[in-house]
């Protein structure tokens, strides 16, 4: 053999794993059944999420190169799938804990004080490896969330802090798209010019509409300014970072335009797999979200309105992090400026061979 033997048990560390779980009610000659299903529910998420840091580790340094090739491309994507399905897949495991009673869970709760699953460094690290920034997060007791933190594992998210995270590594990625403006053809004048005709041609129809009342046409005319007003935004840039400083947008504005580009595009053989990395970052939000609002629903339920373990206002805290803990809302802002695709600029036939896979 060119190995040696290895053991089942002894491989996957089974000793160890499998004598990790000490119920504080049996430490306290109080036996409370169902906190074994508590321990191994918090252990296998500790483990899918060291899985999701192993996967965003690799996502990040292949990232963290100035230019990425194709087929890398292609692991990225293939990875960020896993972490989405990783999501989807602890999502599942609310329901088994939910089997689990209030007052069953009262049975050992005391017990735990002050502990609580907002000490789980390792969601911290994911958080800021996606790219959640300090200055959206929400303060936990009137401090920093990082507070809680001490020793090596303070460490590890201070340093996560300030290392590059998924967000800014594909707002640089992006920010290097070609074909914005190539070969004659300028994506971003184009696009300006198809934007002005269709709302002008909304507001034509709208005029020319003999079936609705003075009262809704004008309604409707509102209606399509607050659109212009939107667009105008998107089309200044000084308007634009404006509302990067205020929070409203994190994407630079080269991003922007490539972000829609790519998906309005995503048909052409080149954009494919671009297109299907935004599909995914905006996956993943929505999966963590929908985590955050069945694990607050779960708090609610068992807790009623009691203040969490670790000391927050419990479920109501919970309910505001679901609002306010997003990550890549940027991308879903961004379908407000898709138009439709009779609307699209034609893109030159140069441009389109050129972002074509050909053998010869
Ligand atoms: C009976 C089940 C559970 C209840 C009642 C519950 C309750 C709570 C509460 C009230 C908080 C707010 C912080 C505090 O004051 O303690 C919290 C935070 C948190 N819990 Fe749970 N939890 C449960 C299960 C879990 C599980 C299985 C996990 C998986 C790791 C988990 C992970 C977290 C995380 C990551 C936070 C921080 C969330 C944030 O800051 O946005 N919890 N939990």
């Amino acid at each position: 053999m060119k190995y040696p033997p290895v053991d089942y048990s002894g491989y996957l560390g089974l000793d160890k794993l499998l004598n990790s779980q000490k119920p504080k009610s049996d430490e306290y000659k109080k036996p409370a059944h169902d906190e074994m299903l508590f321990i191994v529910t918090h252990q296998a998420y500790e483990l899918w999420f060291k899985q999701i840091i192993h996967e965003l580790d690799s996502v990040l340094n292949l990232f963290a190169k100035d230019f990425i090739e194709e087929r890398n491309m292609g692991v990225v994507v293939s990875r960020l799938d896993r972490i989405m399905e990783i999501f989807k897949l602890i999502q599942m495991q609310i329901p088994v804990l939910e089997t689990m009673t209030p007052l069953d869970f009262l049975d050992f709760r005391d017990m735990l004080y002050p502990a609580s699953g907002f000490q789980s460094y390792q969601f911290r690290l994911i958080e800021n490896k996606l790219g959640l920034s300090s200055q959206h997060r929400l303060t936990y007791n009137n401090a920093p969330y990082s507070e809680v933190f001490v020793n090596n594992e303070k460490k590890q998210i201070d340093q996560s802090e300030k290392q590059s995270n998924l967000f800014t590594s594909v707002d640089n990625w992006l920010k290097r798209t070609p074909f914005l403006k190539k070969d004659g053809f300028d994506f971003w004048a184009n696009y300006k010019t198809s934007v002005t005709k269709m709302l002008n041609n909304e507001k034509d129809l709208t005029d020319r509409n003999t079936l609705i009342s003075d009262e809704i046409k004008e309604k409707q005319r509102q209606q399509i300014n607050k659109t212009e007003e939107i667009f105008k935004a998107l089309f200044d840039k000084d308007q634009y970072n404006e509302l990067v400083k205020n929070g409203k947008w994190r994407l630079s504005y080269e991003s922007v335009h490539a972000a829609l580009l790519i998906q309005m595009y995503r048909y052409e053989p080149i954009f494919q797999l671009p297109f299907r990395l935004i599909t995914r970052l905006i996956d993943i939000d929505e999966t963590l979200t929908e985590w955050r609002y069945k694990h607050a629903l779960m708090a609610k339920r068992m807790l009623g309105t009691k203040v969490g373990t670790g000391g927050s206002s419990g479920a109501e805290y919970l309910k505001k992090s679901t609002e306010k803990h997003k990550i890549f809302s940027d991308f879903f802002q961004l379908t407000t400026f898709f138009i439709p695709r009779s609307e699209l600029p034609i893109l030159p036939k140069s441009l389109t061979e050129k972002m074509q896979f050909k053998y010869n």
